[in-house]
């Protein structure tokens, strides 16, 4: 496996463009959007910066990894002599089937198709291509070059082979691969999203304020982040669809978003991305 295509340059994408090009992948970097790539670049280099600065990797490291990324706003011919292909655009179910499709039609017939989907069946987007047995889940977390841990979503109909292919490519990007089964939420967001939203729950009734919350959350369970801060930093909007998602998925009410949740994400107040969401930024 060289050639990698990741489709979407915001958060995620940029992040995971930054990793495998460091790690000596070949990357098309693909949004419809210019203005969205030339963004995506100058984080990049923030980030490949930042890694210098900290001894984590050295200049001729950070020229290369932006060497080996290459912009593209055309799908079709950016995917065409791909390995693998990460989707990672916008968290909508439509959205995404519309880019498996095209890619289907696009990509090399042994690529395998992967998205970073935080929520969404892997099994409903490897239907909506031609080649279910190599779609899979590859779930990375926010920062990207950062966290350890790539979550690894097998479709109903994935093959073992591709699951095997995607955990070496995780572990060859120094990463550590856990594999789960497709069910709504996986298993990171099933037990993160309850947790965040038993801390918004509890801000509501009053027991305590935002910030002695998260201090309970950091100094008693050693969380580099309380939940009301978490998500803020992943975004009150994503937050709030993950659990519809779980609610939805599970039909069961437990997961049901809380309504200050609710009213912030109404609000605009989304956290970090709009300057206000639990706290002020
Ligand atoms: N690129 C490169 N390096 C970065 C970086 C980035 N984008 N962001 C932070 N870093 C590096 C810093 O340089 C620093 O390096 P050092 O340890 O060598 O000094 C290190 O990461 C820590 O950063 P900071 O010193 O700036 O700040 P903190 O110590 O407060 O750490 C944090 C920041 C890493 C974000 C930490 O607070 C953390 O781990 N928070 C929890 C993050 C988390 O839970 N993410 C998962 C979210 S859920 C998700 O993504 C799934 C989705 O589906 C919802």
């Amino acid at each position: 496996m060289r050639s990698i295509s990741v489709i979407g340059a915001g958060t995620m994408g940029n992040g995971i463009a930054h990793v495998m090009a460091l790690h000596g992948y070949d990357v098309n970097l693909i949004d419809k959007n210019e203005s969205a790539l030339k963004k995506a670049m100058q984080t990049i280099e923030k980030n490949l910066e930042r890694q210098v600065q900290k001894n984590v990797i050295n200049n001729i490291q950070k020229e290369t990894t932006l060497a080996n990324i290459h912009c593209s706003q055309d799908i079709s011919s950016a995917v065409a002599s791909s390995d693998l292909i990460i989707e990672a655009v916008t968290e909508v179910a439509s959205v995404k089937k519309e880019i498996f499709k095209l890619v289907d039609q696009s990509a090399p017939p042994n690529c395998i198709l992967a998205s970073n989907t935080s929520s969404i069946s892997i099994s409903e987007l490897a239907n909506a291509t031609t080649r279910p047995g190599k779609v899979i889940g590859m779930h990375f977390m926010n920062p990207v070059p950062v966290m350890k841990l790539v979550e690894i979503i097998e479709g109903h109909a994935g093959s073992k082979e591709t699951t095997q292919t995607i955990v070496e490519l995780t572990h060859s990007i120094g990463k550590i691969p856990c594999v789960v089964k497709d069910a709504p939420g996986f298993i990171s967001n099933r037990v993160l999203m309850p947790m965040i939203n038993e801390a918004v729950l509890a801000l509501q009734e009053g027991i305590s304020d935002a910030k002695t919350i998260d201090e309970i959350m950091k100094l008693g369970m050693a969380h580099p982040m309380g939940p009301l801060q978490l998500a803020d930093y992943i975004g009150l909007d994503v937050c709030h669809n993950i659990l519809s998602i779980l609610e939805d998925g599970f039909d069961n009410a437990k997961y049901h978003p809380a309504d200050l949740l609710t009213e912030k994400v109404a609000a605009g107040k989304l956290g970090v991305k709009t300057g206000e969401g639990f706290y002020k930024y």
